[in-house]
């Protein structure tokens, strides 16, 4: 039943706006409908929300006498009691998001209950209508239109169309996420964006994100007393140098949180560069009286009543997670181009201390007092301190005459603290990989033109596709001309690859074209794997010392040099300790 909060629950409540734009008002309608049990729910745009907003839902349904008070200040179905703002288990308790809505807009709400007829009702300049009698499903669905018609000023600072939807898209994006086993539909300006079936949450994430994110996830399963993480990491190929990825749900609740973020960051320690960004979509399970969700109207940002416990239990939780890529990657750092060879053993901070280099978490955005409390944040201090006057780690350089290839496949190298397996193919594959990604901003890679020019044909539909993916050929090093007749000449290719293969390598860009989707961002990582998956030195290929050294060194010059593109490790290390345990010495 929705009821009137009492004065004193009131007064006890975040108040405050929480209607700043379209997308605002998606976020409040779908938590609405998640919260009403639906299992299904759609939206509809028009011009990015600026025209009209619909979200519709198969949930409870409101009773009709009850759709006047939905839309008033303070009522709300969700809590009653002063206690019950401790033990939220919904989205929305505050009762106000409709109001607000209907504040600032022209609303319709079309609802029906089980076992009654549907009902609705309008609210224009903020007068309630009548309720009347409608045809309707089970569920609600609320027509928002006129957004801000009497708040100019607001309606003046929304953006484009164009960046209002994404704002949405992004919205939805983040309940599609903690709600995998419902439902979302978005049509847009009559288009379908997106399309939703009940379904696992890895699924959910390439279905939201991107395909390119299928076998790149890492899955996290995390228990610690009554604390519980779940959700996905992603693994070194879904790094970004933006960020814009990470999802952190509390008990299901979308929410922002900076010390969190870090918390993941620093369980990747040093294999994430300082500006790189990994993939995250994790939820938090707490009980409930150990947050404060009441904190904002927003309610994206929340309160811990420890905020560093949580921080230690997701750092242990990711660091779990992502050992499988930490065990392949051997206790030395990417040397720097001025120390190639050289690998000194890295200053892993201990468990709970902050990795400074990470930007994410500013300890000067702290106040003293939270300084002076929190022993968590001096040892952060003395660890930043240590780092700063560290001395040159001891570094054991590789002998560069002891290189080996062994069985035409992989290279072999000591290290002072063991041995390093490099396998030569996703090596060169990781090389060519980035140097291709770099070229499609910057200059072309090397070409070596053909003696004797090569002549491809292709079908009209294959080769109007072509021209679209011709540019990027031609950064790669492909001198490519039109021959007539959808035919194209080979002049060059690039010198990397061997010849004869160059004609596989444009056909699998090619498909490669075809079935992804150019708007994608991994469009041009698709394009750029396989080409270096073509064009990499093979299993079988042999190597001498000289192109063996020039491998390894350009290998530890990409950013990532411990997994290739596809998500294969690249350097596999064998510690002493290792070899001393397997022949029975320790
Ligand atoms: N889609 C819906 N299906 C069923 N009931 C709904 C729906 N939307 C709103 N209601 C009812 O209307 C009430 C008021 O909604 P409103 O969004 O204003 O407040 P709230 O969700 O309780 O709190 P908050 O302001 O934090 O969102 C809800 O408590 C709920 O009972
Ligand atoms: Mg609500």
């Amino acid at each position: 039943m929705i009821k009137q909060l009492s004065e004193d629950l009131k007064n006890k409540i975040s108040a405050g706006e929480v209607v700043e734009r379209p997308a605002s008002v998606v976020k409040e309608l779908v938590e609405n409908s998640i919260d009403s049990g639906a299992d299904e729910i759609k939206v509809i745009v028009e011009k990015g929300g600026k025209q009209l907003i619909q979200v519709t839902d198969n949930g409870s349904g409101i009773n009709s006498d009850e759709l006047p008070i939905a839309f008033e200040r303070f009522s709300t179905s969700k809590i009653n009691t002063f206690e019950d703002l401790f033990k939220i288990n919904s989205l929305g308790f505050r009762g106000e998001a409709l109001a607000s809505i209907a504040s600032v807009s022209e609303v319709k709400i079309i609802s029906k209950v089980e076992d009654s007829d549907g009902f609705e009702m309008l609210i224009k300049n903020a007068i309630i209508g009548s309720i009347e009698p409608a045809a309707a499903l089970k569920g609600t669905s609320i027509t928002i239109q006129n957004l801000f018609y009497n708040t100019p000023a607001r309606r003046k600072f929304l953006k484009s169309p164009r960046v209002e939807f994404r704002k949405i898209v992004e919205m939805i994006r983040r309940y599609a996420l903690s709600n995998a086993s419902l439902s979302f539909s978005l049509i847009s300006d009559q288009r379908d964006i997106i399309n939703l079936k009940s379904e696992s949450l890895e699924d959910r994430i390439v279905h939201v994100m991107d395909p390119a994110y299928r076998d790149q996830l890492l899955q996290l399963n995390y228990i610690k007393g009554d604390y519980s993480i779940a959700g996905y990491i992603g693994n070194l190929n879904l790094v970004r140098t933006r960020p814009g990825e990470q999802y952190i749900f509390l008990n299901g609740r979308f929410i922002k949180n900076r010390l969190l973020n870090s918390a993941v960051y620093n369980a990747y320690k040093s294999i994430l560069n300082r500006g790189e960004y990994p993939f995250f979509a994790l939820n938090i399970v707490l009980p409930h009286n150990e947050v404060d969700i009441n904190v904002h109207p927003m309610k994206i940002e929340v309160r811990f009543k420890d905020e560093w416990r949580i921080y230690h239990v997701i750092k242990s939780a990711v660091e779990e997670a992502i050992r499988p890529i930490l065990d392949t990657i051997p206790d030395f750092e990417k040397p720097t181009l001025e120390t190639k060879f050289d690998f000194p053993t890295t200053f892993i901070p201990k468990e709970g201390e902050i990795n400074p280099s990470q930007e994410t978490f500013d300890l000067n955005s702290l106040s003293n007092s939270d300084i002076k409390f929190n022993p968590a944040i001096d040892r952060a201090k003395s660890y930043a301190s240590q780092l700063a006057s560290r001395p040159e780690p001891n570094s054991g350089k590789v002998d560069l005459e002891n290189i080996w290839q062994v069985h035409s496949k992989y290279i072999v190298s000591p290290i002072t603290s063991g041995l390093v397996i490099i396998d030569q193919h996703v090596a060169h594959e990781r090389v060519l990989f980035e140097e291709a990604m770099a070229a499609f901003d910057n200059n072309p890679m090397a070409a070596q033109t053909l003696l004797f020019p090569e002549i491809m044909d292709f079908s009209p539909d294959e080769f109007i596709s072509l021209l679209d993916v011709l540019p990027y050929l031609e950064k790669m090093g492909f001198r490519i001309k039109e021959f007539g007749n959808n035919t194209i000449m080979i002049e060059a290719i690039p010198s990397e690859m061997s010849w004869g293969n160059e004609k596989n390598i444009i056909k699998e860009i090619l498909d490669n074209f075809l079935v992804s989707q150019k708007e994608h961002s991994s469009f041009q990582e698709a394009l750029a794997a396989s080409f270096s998956c073509k064009a990499a030195v093979k299993a079988g290929d042999v190597l001498n010392t000289q192109e063996m050294k020039e491998l390894v060194n350009r290998l530890f010059g990409t950013k990532h040099p411990y997994y290739c593109p596809h998500g294969r490790p690249i350097i596999i290390q064998l510690s002493m300790d290792e070899l001393d345990r397997r022949f029975e010495r320790i």
